[in-house]
């Protein structure tokens, strides 16, 4: 299992970070009050409008509990790990889950009819990611051979800035705003050509605001590759 999650994710270490950290500070485009995405320029914001969405408030509180109350028992077994430098996770763990109880196989099907349309079949268990106060992602594509073409996760229990970078050209950004209990989607071009990762919380700036990272789990939903 820790062999399949660890293969799913390609980091990238291409786009450097400082030359990203100046073009934030250049500015991009500033989001409208409310809304959830910015990005480097009001083109690529338009031009990836169908292939990256988060919906806020996509679970209420009773529905986030139902997953904790699902999840810590499993989760709280394993350690957070620290220490793999190759790793494009740092301060996490994980599990993945193929049988739901009710409350959240329900909630479960409701990210699959919004995220999956005719996306294909799906992977079967869904990836639970647990990072820590202290974890952050680094930049990343998720493997083409393991994931297919649409990726969608809900938050739960903090909010969190996840960075998407194109790969090839790491002057055009989007800056998703992941409020707890948000669902995002990310499919095609925004899948393949973007690395996306979850900034740590010294970094963790949406438009500048400030938005402080607390421990954050991940519901991951994807489908096959074809
Ligand atoms: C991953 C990943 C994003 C998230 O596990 O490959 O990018 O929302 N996770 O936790
Ligand atoms: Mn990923």
């Amino acid at each position: 299992m820790k062999v399949l999650f660890s293969a799913l994710r390609r980091t990238c270490k291409a786009a450097g970070h400082l030359c990203r950290r100046s073009s934030h500070a250049c500015g991009g485009l500033l989001p409208l009050p409310g809304e959830a995405i910015a990005g480097s320029s009001p083109e690529l914001v338009r031009s990836l409008g169908s292939q990256v969405e988060v919906r806020t408030a996509f679970i209420t509180e009773e529905e986030e509990a139902a997953f904790l109350q699902e999840l810590e028992p499993v989760l709280k077994k394993k350690r957070y790990e620290f220490d793999h430098w190759d790793d494009a996770i740092h301060g996490y763990r994980e599990t993945e889950r193929l049988r739901w109880g009710p409350a959240c196989e329900e909630i479960l099907n409701r990210v699959r009819s919004v995220a999956f349309l005719d996306s294909g079949p799906l992977l079967g268990p869904v990836h639970v990611l647990d990072l820590d106060k202290a974890g952050y992602i680094k930049p990343h594509i998720d493997s083409v051979k393991f994931c297919g073409s649409t990726i969608a996760g809900l938050s739960l229990l903090s909010d969190s800035v996840m960075r998407l970078v194109k790969e090839d050209a790491p002057h055009e950004w989007l800056d998703l705003l992941l409020s707890r209990r948000s669902l995002y989607i990310m499919r095609d071009q925004a899948r393949y050509d973007f690395t996306h990762e979850i900034l740590r919380d010294e970094e963790s700036v949406f438009s500048g605001t400030r938005v402080p990272r607390q421990r954050r789990i991940s519901v991951i939903c994807r489908n096959r590759p074809v």
